[in-house]
């Protein structure tokens, strides 16, 4: 019977990056994975494959309808989805070799299989083959992760009706495609398809989109959204989906059904806890079928520890990764903290969305006095240059000490632009510190910079 002092359950970013720290502190680690690729739902079929497809599609947009303002003709642009989808998988693939690189070289064992929990101590490892090996282990990370949630009416049939999963390959662009849930999955995947050249409809049940998001930057990236062309139904309820001949039927509370030849259902994500045996070990999940854990993720019986989508937080892979760091990190030297109040967000729509800290809403709700300064891309020379002068940056800090609580940017590579506010955010800035750090010109940075001015001040360039 194999010995390890840890066993990984899930080889996603959470669980492969808790595995290297562990193993980099000197720990003799096990990781189990049950598909035959590493790297989670992020590299095999979220993260990873959209932004490639997100990347790509906006190429193929771009090159049709944007070239011709930067004096640029093309001949007749085609699109070769072929490749499109095969570049895709080849990204996927190399980085997914990358991670099995990183396993090795820090001598982690990987065992291919389902991992379930055989009691305390103990987990099984059930093979593709129908074979079972046997770990013991004193210490057990379980990081398995998240699936697409469904609504009961829902029909999946894997063609007309899927999940990101199937939106990450149709062999076709679809004439009409429906996604029903108008958040991060809904906004990118309908992206993808909409330049390349479908009618997306979304269908969201409430009366905005990107729910939890900064209301003024998704006010603003439905605006912008219609103009791109999506099509919304705020406010309507879908009760069910199913496969129609060859297309798909969609129907809503209170209107007639819907048709379409493909539908993505992009409701949400729930963690991921089946044939897991928890039972053998006495834990249950809440009812939002997440495992409870203390500070130090650690659940409730002694040694099994959980981090990532099956733990409470924001489903985002660099939340679990943090997790996987600060787990790892507790175990061997006792110390680790992870900054919840500092995890960026980023939806990676045209313009991106990126935010970190507290939304307005968030700040009001809690009673927390604070001053807002605004800056739009517009007036940033590098934003000009590069032609997406689209959207603005929102730095909140408080009333009276001026420590940065919240940035929001909408706009080109806000989801990098985010990387400085974090980093701002981490060591307690205030926003007069990020105003006077000299920021490269020119540079879209700056636009964070002059937002800051404007925040304590007045914006200099404004
Ligand atoms: P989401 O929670 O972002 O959005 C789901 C949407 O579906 C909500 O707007 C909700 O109101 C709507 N909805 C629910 N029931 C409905 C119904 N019956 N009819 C119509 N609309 C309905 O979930 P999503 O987009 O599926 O993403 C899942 C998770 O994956 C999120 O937690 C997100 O954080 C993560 N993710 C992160 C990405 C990133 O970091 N860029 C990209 C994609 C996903």
């Amino acid at each position: 019977m194999p010995q390890h002092d840890l066993i990984v359950i899930g080889g996603g970013p959470g669980g492969y990056v808790a595995a290297i720290r562990a193993a980099q502190l000197g720990l003799n680690v096990a990781i189990i994975e049950k598909e035959p690729q590493l790297g989670g739902t992020c590299l095999r079929v979220g993260c990873i494959p959209s932004k490639a497809l997100l990347e790509s599609s906006e190429k193929f947009h771009e090159a049709k309808h944007g070239l011709f303002a930067h004096g640029i003709k093309t001949g007749d642009v085609k699109l070769d989805l072929a490749t499109m989808l095969a570049r895709k998988s080849n990204i996927v693939v190399s980085l997914s070799k990358g991670i099995a690189g990183l396993l090795k070289k820090n001598k982690i064992t990987h065992y291919p299989g389902n991992g379930r929990l055989a009691g305390p101590g103990k987990v099984n490892v059930e093979g593709t083959d129908g074979g079972t090996t046997e770990l013991t282990a004193p210490k057990i990370i379980i990081a398995t992760g998240s699936k697409a949630a469904l609504l009961p009416g829902i029909q999946l049939d894997g063609k007309y009706v899927g999940t990101s999963t199937e939106a990450l390959s149709y062999d076709r662009v679809p004439k009409h495609l429906i996604v029903i849930g108008g958040g991060y999955i809904g906004m990118e995947l309908g992206s993808v398809w909409l330049r390349l050249g479908a009618k997306v409809t979304v269908l969201e049940y409430l009366d905005r989109i990107l729910p939890g998001s900064d209301a003024e930057a998704a006010k603003e990236a439905y605006d912008i959204f219609v103009k791109q062309g999506f099509e919304f139904r705020l406010k309507t309820k879908v009760l069910a989906a199913r496969a129609d001949g060859d297309a798909a039927v969609v129907e809503v509370e209170g209107g007639p059904p819907l048709r379409a030849d493909r539908v993505l259902v992009a409701v949400g994500r729930v963690p991921f806890t089946e044939n897991l045996g928890l039972d053998t070990v006495g834990l249950t999940p809440d009812k939002n079928g997440k495992i409870p854990v203390d500070k130090h993720y650690a659940t409730a019986v002694k040694g099994i520890y959980a981090i990532g989508d099956v733990i409470d937080g924001p489903m985002l892979a660099h939340k679990a990764e943090e997790e996987g760091v600060a787990v790892a990190e507790h175990l061997v030297t006792g110390h680790a903290h992870v900054n919840y109040n500092v995890i960026p967000a980023v939806i990676f729509t045209d313009p991106e969305i990126a935010s970190v800290g507290q939304t307005e809403e968030q700040l009001t709700a809690s009673g927390t006095p604070f001053k807002k300064g605004k800056f739009p891309f517009r007036a940033n020379g590098r934003a000009l240059s590069l032609g997406q002068t689209t959207g603005w940056v929102k730095v909140l800090a408080h009333a009276t000490t001026d420590r940065v609580l919240g940035v929001i940017i909408i706009g080109p590579r806000a989801g990098d632009l985010i990387a400085e506010a974090a980093a701002a955010m981490s060591f307690g800035a205030s926003s007069e510190d990020i105003a006077r750090t000299c920021h490269a010109h020119p540079t879209l940075p700056e636009a964070l910079k002059e937002a800051a001015w404007a925040t304590f001040a007045k914006a200099i360039q404004m």
